[in-house]
């Protein structure tokens, strides 16, 4: 993996709408960061997003910015299902990579940047930003540790709404081709990633997906279904933003010798058989910190730290010549599992993965 040497990183981002300002405001956050150059097919919105940051260059082309040598990171803020084919231009330039979430929206597409960007020597990165919340941390932290014991039951809940306005706004959302998705792989992939990533990889899953409200969408505005983990754990995931009016997403997990319960990246039970002395604390005060990601009624309340935090580890991984915590493969298996999801619905059969 190639290293980053110098020592102000230069960032440039594709994509200027609305995650886009998040990514910005993390950038420039960063004190051994530079947000350099801005890209959109809508030339507007490029100039707008520089004008907004202070940012010294704006393009209608990526392509223009991808000649830029000082630039060595490039930030993908597109529309899901058209990462791909800008993430293989940005390796081929010799930039690393930090793709939103889902990373792309076909298993093939995926694949693709990944073989990409080994071929060149650049990182691929993904957004998962729930990650670095201190309160969803712990969890892993504690998992890892061994306080749950075997884990017996992992569920996700995403009972979000979503208006009409939100859909039509923007022409790519709930279409297969550029959403990849509906409420799965959009809203509630940030759950079903921290799902996987306690409870491990998924051996099988049953699943039902419809469309409730949305009618005018191509995808699901509610999905359920039931998974069994390879340890031999079962979970449930339900994703939606068809609830009117939106309430907290919620995770649970359980273990032989311990459950936990997050509402709103809040913890409200926080029970094992042994004591540790973190658990005060956390008790106390609902975890380790107050960020939400409280995008349960409105798309945009997104606080930029934990992008900020993401940015950072990336930085810090590719100073030392490794690859990111959430790199390419790591990225691909929330989708892999939501892909799993659909093809369960659709055949109304059991699906095993891998797909
Ligand atoms: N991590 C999070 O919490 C989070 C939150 C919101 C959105 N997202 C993800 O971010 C991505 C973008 O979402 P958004 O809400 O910002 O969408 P958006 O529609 O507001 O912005 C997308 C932008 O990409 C531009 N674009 C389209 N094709 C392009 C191309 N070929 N080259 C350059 N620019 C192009 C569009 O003109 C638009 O300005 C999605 O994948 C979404 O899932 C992540």
């Amino acid at each position: 993996m190639k290293r980053l040497e110098r020592d102000k990183i230069v960032f440039g981002i594709i994509g200027c709408g609305a995650i886009a300002n998040i990514h910005a405001k993390a950038i420039k956050s960063i004190e051994i960061a530079e947000l350099r150059a801005v890209a959109d097919v809508n030339i507007d919105s490029a100039c707008n997003l520089a004008q907004r940051y202070q940012v010294e260059k704006f393009y209608g082309d990526y392509r223009e910015l991808l000649k830029d040598d000082s630039i060595e990171i490039v930030n993908i803020c597109t529309p899901s299902g058209l990462r791909a084919e800008i993430a293989i231009d940005c390796a081929r330039a010799g930039k690393h990579i930090i793709a939103e979430k889902p990373i792309e929206v076909t298993l093939e597409r995926i694949d693709k940047m990944i073989e990409e960007c080994e071929k060149n020597d650049v990182a691929l990165a993904g957004i998962f930003n729930n990650r670095y919340n201190k309160n969803y941390r712990i969890v892993y932290d504690m998992i890892k540790k061994g306080r749950f014991g075997n884990l017996i039951l992992g569920d996700v809940y995403v009972k979000w709404y979503r208006d009409k306005e939100y859909y039509t706004r923007s022409s790519w959302r709930g279409t297969w081709r550029f959403d990849g998705g509906g409420a799965l792989m959009n809203q509630s992939i940030h759950f079903i990633d921290l799902l996987q990533w306690y409870m491990g990889p998924v051996e099988s899953i049953k699943a039902y997906t419809t469309q409730a409200v949305h009618k005018y969408i191509e995808t699901e505005d509610l999905g359920v279904a039931i998974i069994r983990f390879k340890n031999g754990a079962l979970g449930v995931i339900e994703g939606s933003t068809a609830l009117y009016p939106g309430l907290h997403d919620r995770i649970e997990i359980h273990g032989e010798n311990g459950s936990i319960l997050i509402e709103n990246s809040k913890i409200l039970r926080w029970e094992f058989r042994d004591k540790d002395p973190i658990d005060e604390e956390i008790i106390r005060n609902k975890g380790l910190e107050t960020f939400e990601l409280g995008s349960s009624r409105d798309p945009m309340e997104i606080p930029y730290e934990l992008h900020k935090r993401e940015i950072e580890d990336i930085i810090n991984s590719l100073r030392e010549g490794k690859k990111p915590l959430i790199d390419g493969y790591e990225a691909r298996k929330a989708v892999e599992i939501i892909l799993a999801i659909y093809r369960a619905s659709k055949t109304g059969e059991e699906v095993k993965l891998p797909l």
